[in-house]
């Protein structure tokens, strides 16, 4: 526990709470991009502009957040693409990391038995980087623009340089201790530990280089050729275990969306190897049908209820969930009507269930998951949520020597010692240690909301498991709060996830509302900030599009 708590403490303290602004979303008539970063959103309408759909604007805004976003935006890391084209047809692109073929169940495990700080920090820490396969299949089977002109932004953005926000230069400043142990990113994101100040240009040489070669050759460059030597080489000089072999072997899953209905909305969210989707869709399963939506947005029964409801999907996540092509996860029992009942009658107004009493839950036996969110609608109706990451900000804090970018350190993400915390807290099970080629259990919940068939809501967030709440709470406050967008995505959030048996509220939410809770039992526990979510509601012929006030976000459209 020694090990999680300052960590936990740290992600965050990363982010400061800002008051929710008052500004007005962007709104657009034809197509909207909502991403971290202005240089990223305008990469990808300029792509849209251009003739391009919501899957090429989405590679080219991937490509822009590795250059101008390097906490999360990456090459060195992997997520999921959630797509939605016009014609109602939807499919999940999960790029997630996978763990290197010679990784093993206890290889963060020390002498004494106790976890290493590996999975965490430098090249042990690394899982095979998914994201440039990950664009390139996108590209092929569901874009239309050449590969090339998808990149171009990028390698200018990382060849001519861009001028340093104020944000990032706190945080690159803030990454001093797990950036300045590798010469690479001491070099490139520290500028030696004279640091960037804001406005100054971050020019990223060794970048451009690296995606000139993608561009020109593909991701078979990732994956075969001078990048993939070279980080192959820098893992064996280093201890780390990625090899040439794994980078070949790398491979994209395309799978089926996860669907569930809530209140008359349908919603397609992430399936499996993310536990988001099952969390959300088990979450409103829970809550549906309480009420719990009477008593008004950010009051402490409603915050209740809710919390109650996440408190056991946590359980049953630490259980449940895993990488599906290595562990059966019983999603169709998880979000059964009988046992979300069960769950929903075992929750008491009044009182919070200590999580302590409190064990997965057993499911029938029926059979039948720092990262950056962007949202995309183009002018045709094809839609496209990415949440990709290299974990913790800046990742490993590893910059392959040459290549001029950082590395995950996603392998934190499995259950390293079963039982033990995760850096974000989490307490996993046998169902997610680590197996070779496995992929570690994810949080992030790339998610689409359907009004009577049409598209209505597309969304997401970074946030570990925050982004399970902070998904789910702009989703209760748009279709049970009936909020705007922007003040869905502005409202204070909550969060628990069943251990520590603890309740995270931002400062927004007040403190005669935090003191209703803890005489219901909860302990409350004040947090800087949670998420960062990126948003775009559809409503008949307009388009508004939220980023997140907590964040340097960008909403633009035409
Ligand atoms: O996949 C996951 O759940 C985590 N690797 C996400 C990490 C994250 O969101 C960090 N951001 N604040």
């Amino acid at each position: 526990m020694g090990r999680t708590l300052p960590l936990v403490a740290l992600l965050f303290a990363l982010g400061s709470w800002k008051p929710a602004s008052a500004g007005q979303p962007a709104r657009a008539h034809h197509a909207m991009v909502v991403s971290r970063e202005v240089h990223a959103t305008e990469a990808g309408l300029a792509v849209l502009r251009s003739g391009g759909n919501a899957v090429d604007a989405a590679v080219a805004v991937g490509f822009a957040l590795a250059v101008t976003h390097p906490a999360a935006g990456n090459i060195g890391g992997g997520g999921f693409m959630l797509i939605r084209l016009a014609d109602g047809r939807t499919t999940f692109l999960d790029f997630r990391e996978r763990a290197p073929a010679t990784a093993s169940r206890d290889m963060y495990l020390g002498p004494d038995g106790a976890l290493t700080r590996e999975s965490v920090s430098g090249y042990r820490a690394v899982g095979v980087p998914g994201t440039v396969r990950g664009f390139e299949f996108a590209s092929t089977h569901y874009g239309r623009k050449p590969w090339a002109e998808l990149l171009a932004p990028a390698i200018e953005l990382a060849a001519k340089g861009f001028p340093v926000s104020g944000d990032l230069a706190d945080s690159l400043k803030n990454a001093r201790p797990k950036l300045e142990l590798f010469p690479d990113s001491r070099r490139i994101f520290l500028k030696q530990g004279a640091f960037y100040a804001p406005g100054e240009r971050l020019v990223q040489p060794e970048l451009a280089g690296t995606l000139g070669r993608i561009s020109s050759a593909g991701a078979r460059e990732f994956y075969e050729g001078e990048t993939a030597r070279r980080l192959a080489q820098a893992m064996a000089q280093h201890g780390g275990l990625i090899t040439l072999a794994d980078l070949r072997a790398y491979q994209v899953v395309e799978r089926q969306p996860l669907t569930g209905r809530y209140r008359g909305y349908d919603l397609v969210t992430a399936p499996p190897p993310s536990s988001g989707g099952v969390g959300i869709l088990e979450i409103l399963g829970i809550l549906e049908s309480t009420g719990y939506a009477k008593s008004g947005p950010g009051s402490a029964a409603s915050i209740h209820y809710t919390v109650e409801a996440m408190r056991r999907y946590f359980a049953d996540r630490s259980e449940y969930l895993a990488d599906p092509d290595f562990v059966r996860v019983p999603v169709a029992a998880l979000l059964n009507k009988p046992y979300l009942a069960g769950l929903r009658k075992s929750i008491d107004p009044e009182r919070a269930t200590p999580s302590a009493r409190l064990r997965p839950g057993a499911p029938p036996r029926v059979e039948s998951s720092e990262t950056t969110h962007y949202s995309i609608v183009d002018a045709e109706g094809n839609a496209v949520a990415v949440t990709y990451t290299i974990n913790a900000g800046y990742g490993s804090g590893v910059t392959v020597p040459g290549l001029g970018f950082l590395l995950n350190n996603e392998m934190d993400d499995f259950a390293a010692k079963p039982g033990a915390p995760n850096l974000f807290g989490l307490v996993q099970g046998e169902a997610n240690a680590i197996q070779p080629r496995k992929r570690p259990l994810s949080c992030m919940t790339p998610t689409m909301v359907l009004r009577g068939g049409r598209l209505y809501l597309v969304l997401g967030s970074p946030g570990g498991p925050r982004i399970i709440s902070s998904v789910l709470e702009v989703i209760q406050n748009v279709l049970d709060f009936g909020m705007s967008l922007e003040d869905a995505v502005a409202s204070p959030r909550f969060h628990h996830q069943w251990l520590p048996d603890t309740l995270y509220v931002e400062p927004g939410v007040s403190p005669r509302t935090a003191a209703r809770l803890a005489a219901r039992g909860h302990r409350v526990e004040r947090i800087g900030s949670m998420g960062e979510v990126a948003a775009i509601l559809i409503d008949g012929g307009s388009l508004q599009g939220a980023a997140d006030p907590r964040s340097e976000g960008h909403a633009a459209g035409y």
